[in-house]
């Protein structure tokens, strides 16, 4: 690679996504004390474990059990604690968290508000603290004292909270939109998968619905249009809670770093952008019959980030990201975006964020943060029309790499700078890289509750070139190769790799600040035709989707790693999706 200093060409497209869950994340507003006085059901106990990890800097992750040692709880359940010093928590999970003074209170959700006999609950919360992060010494639940066994009823006088609900902009929007909902299923894409020989193990899955062109809005031969897809999602949910994914894909000047997916609509092109693509997507999005459907957004995938890595004077810039940081469509479009469509009080926008492999170095990670605040105060927006973020759209990295870690060493030499593989990025898997995204974008400005989501439809690498433990220790070269279960020959390789397999099955609040794991990147749809292919959606041609070509500046000048007879990007690839159910991890 080149000089690590000036940053990593960033391999510009789209790698696996990643789903990110995260979890309940309460606001902290308006804090009301109310005297409350609660009396205990019959024979009740709890048992509490309580642990930190401090990060460094003040910052910190409490993690929380209970354990209803008692007769069941059903109906909902109320922890309440209090912290011995100054931490203060800055959002949570998995239950509805206040604050007021010292004093803490976590309610169950709607979802784990039943704790059979004997059974358990994890719930948990970043905060802030300074000095020493002692740990609370007693704790209550429903008002009775955690002793660790069954106890004696008690009844007790505690000051409780109230907090002001809601997540960022209008509407009644909950924290993280995958929690206690179902996720569409795509008919069309489900159809294909379907038709393939063993293709039923995964045909029910969610996955997004891409509006790639303006054509899409309204469907065509091959593909329902919105209303279409709204109103069967409309039938999917019968009447419970479903979120439906939509992939906003058609900027002007659209892949500016690369082939493959350009679009249909050219550099100066916003205004066609606007008018025939937003506020139409926008007007149907806000109709009353599709009002009680949590629409999730994913917000133009391998865009802004293009104008932190792919411009001058940086080695790997293209002609024609130049000309979108120029004429600053990108920017005016996102925001554009954002606007309109978090208007719509259901709608819930993620931006797109590459992915490890293309932000995790410092040069590019930061910018790209304070690039999306930019872009989300854009065109009349503001922050509160983003709901978070979301990694690995499209792409192959790991969600988490479990054989080395970005500190580790190597007879006495740090794999991040000596590994060829790391070349000095800060993070070597999707979930360490989501994670602190979201710390960096809340430094940038937006909003402490902002969620990820991470793109795990690909990155699964399992089969039989997995690795199942760590590398010899003979050289950080040798350590990392052997141990890493992302195969791809380069990190900046982007286009229908070889050897992937299906990653984790999409799952809400997977891990702390991930909304959920999301199958964007519908498995199948190819990345790109590994030769020309005229048509007439503006695709090009990209030698990365050819597995003869050597490479650029953007992958280390390596070979690209793809797969023969690709078709189109977004055209079926049968051949990628047996390989992909081949090497699934978890295998089907
Ligand atoms: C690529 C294609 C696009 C397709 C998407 C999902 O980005 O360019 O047309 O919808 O992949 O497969």
């Amino acid at each position: 690679m080149s000089s690590p200093a000036s940053g990593h060409p960033s391999p510009p497209r789209r790698g696996p996504r990643i789903a990110a869950i995260s979890a309940t994340i309460a606001l902290f507003v308006a804090m009301i004390g109310i005297a409350t006085s609660t009396q205990a059901s019959a024979a009740p106990g709890c048992k509490v474990d309580y642990s930190t990890s401090n990060w460094g800097g003040g910052g910190f992750t409490g993690s929380v059990k209970i354990t209803n040692v008692g007769d069941a709880i059903t109906g909902g359940w109320t922890l309440r604690f209090a912290f011995p010093g100054s931490q203060t928590i800055s959002q949570g999970w998995s239950a509805t968290w206040a604050q007021s003074g010292t004093g803490v209170t976590a309610t169950s959700m709607s979802w784990n508000g039943n704790l059979g006999a004997g059974a358990s609950v994890d719930i948990g919360f970043n905060g802030t603290y300074s000095g020493t992060n002692a740990s609370p010494t007693s704790f209550s639940l429903n008002n009775v004292t955690c002793t660790g066994q069954p106890g004696t009823t008690t009844t007790t006088t505690t000051t409780t909270t109230t907090t002001t609900p809601g997540g960022p902009g209008p509407g009644n929007r909950v924290d993280n939109p995958y929690v206690g909902a179902k996720v569409y299923v795509n008919p069309d894409w489900s159809a294909k998968a379907a038709a393939e020989s063993g293709g039923s193990r995964i045909s029910n899955q969610p996955t997004a619905v891409w509006l790639d062109r303006i054509a899409a809005i309204n469907g065509t031969t091959s593909a329902r249009g919105l209303v279409a897809h709204l109103d069967e999602a409309v039938r999917q949910a019968a009447g419970s809670t479903l979120t439906i994914q939509l992939v906003i894909y058609n900027l002007p000047g659209r892949d500016c770093s690369a082939l493959a997916s350009n679009g249909e609509l050219g550099a100066t092109e916003i205004d066609r952008y606007k008018t025939e693509y937003i506020d139409p997507i926008a007007a149907i999005l806000g109709r009353s019959a599709y009002a009680n459907l949590r629409i999730v957004t994913v917000v133009e995938i391998d865009s802004l980030p293009n104008l932190i890595t792919n411009v001058s004077p940086r080695p790997t810039s293209t002609p024609n990201c130049d000309v979108m940081k120029a004429n600053g469509n990108y920017v005016t479009g996102v925001g554009y975006a954002l606007a309109k469509l978090g208007a719509v009080a259901n709608v819930y926008n993620y931006i797109d964020i590459g992915h490890h492999g293309w932000l995790g170095w410092d040069d590019n990670f930061g910018p790209t943060a304070e690039l999306l605040y930019t872009a989300a105060n854009a065109s009349g927006s503001t922050k509160a029309n983003v709901h978070g973020f979301i990694a690995n759209t499209a792409n192959y990295g790991a969600t988490t790499e479990p054989y080395f870690k970005v500190g580790d060493t190597v007879g006495g030499q740090p794999i991040r700078e000596k590994a060829k593989w790391i070349d000095y990025n800060k993070y070597v898997d999707e979930l360490s890289y989501a994670q602190a995204f979201r710390q960096r974008a809340v430094q940038a400005g937006f909003d402490s509750g902002v969620g990820m989501l991470i793109d795990t439809s690909r990155n699964g690498w399992g089969g039989t070139a997995r690795p199942t433990g760590p590398g010899p220790t003979t050289s950080p070269d040798a350590y990392v190769d052997g141990g890493r279960i992302d195969r791809r020959i380069h990190l900046g390789n982007w286009c229908n790799q070889k050897g992937a397999g299906l990653g984790a099955r999409p799952t809400a609040a997977p891990a702390s600040g991930i909304d959920a794991y999301v199958w964007v990147k519908p498995p199948g749809e190819s990345d790109g035709a590994s030769k020309e292919i005229p048509n007439e959606e503006g695709k090009g041609f990209d030698r990365m989707c050819d597995p003869t070509y050597t490479g650029n500046a953007r992958n280390g000048n390596s070979m690209s790693g793809a797969l023969p007879d690709a078709p189109l990007s977004g055209a079926w690839f049968s051949a990628q999706f047996q390989e992909l159910m081949k090497n699934a991890y978890p295998a089907l």
